[in-house]
């Protein structure tokens, strides 16, 4: 039981502190490095915890920080009860967790229940063991296809490209055998037909919770069961969920049952974020009530630059959300998608856009614009928020890093033809002139390299601005917190010209102009706070503000 000292600080929302929560997610490797090797690590991100109060947060999600051979970032867990070196250790975690409490702050872990790395312990024994034996049967192992078994058993695809199947050790036998990864070939994915895996799962949600987190972001959420038989998909690739073989299998719904069960029978007091790459309608299944608390919302993330389709996402998310009684989250980066300003400042042209591609060409100037007015719509909406380390600096995609520093898996195995993640996973610049930018200790070098310009966007020279992105989120999430149209869910559209989104909470209201014409603002309007200048009571293209309308 964590003493009363380290408890949170009292929620405003009686439902849960969850439900309106500021997330930020911290990209361990690349937020604070304390020790110069290059990687950051508990150490800095508990030295920097004073920003993140500061910014005004309410918890921190923490990428992986279990043991792992680092193939995927993290994302690739040899051992679920212990961080990583790189990282530091369990003592460093507590003593991060007890200090984020103290703050304010609750901390969210990521578990990746889909797969494991090709060095946990459990794929080592598999691999060591006959064909069909227990340590196999924790995995998918099966039999190829073809001549001596020579062909990969179904066409399923990984993720990052290629094949989802690897062979096992020749153990001179025919046919040969494979094993699923629908991620990387170091990244097995586990059989969670045996209850020996679930077993295990609610064991490590256990231990986190005795550690004392406030809650778990859940990998890859909807990918767990596969379809008996594991059988050949026509469409494979492109159907987001309904009869796809391993994605939102309806067998997944009784895991989160368990884990929920698993986090009541400690109080109720952690929570879940599922991520879930599904329609809205599909994400409210796993937020019926016994189930998870929350899902990441990739549907408004995707979205491009539109008021139609934006206004539309908003609709169905809150429409969908509603009717299970759970609270609906907005998102626009993470750690996998190009970053806002780049994704923004693309044409909109339905040819062109793909909110994940980081191939087509971005306008930066019109990219910050946009991310600018974006965070003031998202940040106003009733629900729960997030935020990507260095979305709130305006940190842009990083799109020419030489192929010997890529580490994302993704750009090998797709050949290049993907240059994968690592463009929105450079380390944070916090001050100085040239790197590391206090990312670590002067002379260190970062795991990738940052670069020269963004000596204008460290967080030092951006507190000095007072029209930076960071003073523009600081301000937004302070009246996001006291405002009390922020609180609760009460949402309504107001009436705005074609490519505009108006709206209100209690006396809160927000405009965004997605149009080419200026967006003049109701005559008495008085502006809380504005992404671009508002002159002559105009609000500029790509721009949206926050303002009271007082009655007469
Ligand atoms: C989703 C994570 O966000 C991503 O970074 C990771 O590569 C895959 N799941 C596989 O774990």
């Amino acid at each position: 039981m964590r003493p009363a000292e380290t408890e949170p600080k009292v929620p405003r929302s009686p439902g849960g502190w969850w439900r309106e929560a500021v997330v930020y997610q911290v990209y361990i490797r690349s937020f604070a490095d304390s020790n110069g090797d290059g990687v950051g690590d508990i150490e800095g991100l508990r030295g920097r915890l004073g920003y993140l109060e500061e910014l005004g947060v309410d918890a921190v999600w923490i990428t992986p920080w279990y043991r792992s051979p680092m193939a995927d970032g993290g994302y690739d867990v040899a051992d679920y009860r212990d961080i990583d070196p790189l990282f530091g250790t369990l003592d460093d975690a507590r003593a991060l967790i007890a200090d984020a409490h103290a703050r304010g702050m609750r901390v969210i872990v990521d578990i990746v229940p889909n797969h494991t790395s090709s060095e946990h312990p459990w794929f080592r024994e598999a691999l060591a063991s006959p064909r069909g034996s227990a340590a196999r049967l924790r995995y998918h192992f099966r039999d190829g296809r073809g001549p001596a078994g020579a062909e990969p058993p179904n066409n399923w695809q990984s993720l990052f490209g290629g094949p989802s199947w690897t062979p096992a050790p020749d153990d001179g036998l025919e046919p040969r055998q494979w094993y699923l990864h629908l991620f990387d070939t170091s990244q097995p994915d586990l059989n969670w037909d045996n209850a020996r895996v679930g077993a295990e799962f609610e064991s490590i949600l256990d231990f986190w919770l005795d550690v004392g987190v406030d809650g778990f972001r859940i990998d890859v959420a909807c990918f767990l069961l596969k379809e008996p038989g594991l059988p050949d998909f026509p469409a494979y690739g492109t159907d987001p969920g309904g009869d796809h073989p391993h994605n939102d299998l309806e067998g997944v719904h009784e895991i989160y049952k368990g884990w929920r069960r698993v986090v009541e029978r400690r109080g109720g007091r952690a929570v879940f974020c599922g991520e879930i790459n599904l329609p809205a309608e599909r994400i409210a299944r796993y937020l019926r009530p016994g189930e998870l608390h929350t899902a990441f919302n990739f549907d408004f993330a995707l979205r491009p630059w539109d008021a139609a389709e934006l206004r539309a996402s908003i609709d169905e998310t809150l429409a969908s959300h509603a009717a299970v009684g759970a609270p609906a989250t907005w998102v626009i980066g993470n750690h996998d998608l190009p970053r806002p300003v780049f994704k923004y400042g693309r044409a909109l042209n339905a040819a062109s856009w793909n909110a994940w591609s980081r191939a087509e060409p971005s306008d930066q100037t019109l990219g910050v614009a946009r991310a600018r007015a974006a965070a003031l719509l998202y940040l106003a909406l009733p629900g729960s928020a997030y935020i990507y380390q260095g979305d709130e600096l305006g940190l842009p995609e990083v799109l020419d890093l030489q192929p010997d520093v890529r580490q994302d898996p993704t750009f090998r195995r797709t050949g290049g033809a993907d240059v994968g993640r690592d463009g929105c996973r450079i380390p944070m610049p916090w001050s100085g002139d040239e790197p590391p930018f206090g990312f670590g200790p002067a002379g260190s070098r970062p795991w990738l390299p940052q670069p020269a310009a963004w000596a204008a966007l460290t967080v030092d020279a951006e507190a000095r601005d007072s029209r930076s992105m960071l003073s523009l989120y600081r301000d937004a999430l302070a009246i996001r917190r006291r405002h009390p149209g922020m609180a609760g869910e009460e949402f309504r559209w107001l009436p705005g010209p074609s490519g505009t989104l108006v709206f209100a909470r209690g006396e809160l209201h927000c405009a965004v102009n997605l149009s080419e014409a200026q967006l003049p603002l109701p005559e008495n309007a008085s502006i809380l706070l504005a992404s671009s200048p508002v002159s002559g009571g105009r609000l500029a293209p790509d721009s949206a503000a926050w303002f009271e309308v007082p009655a007469d």
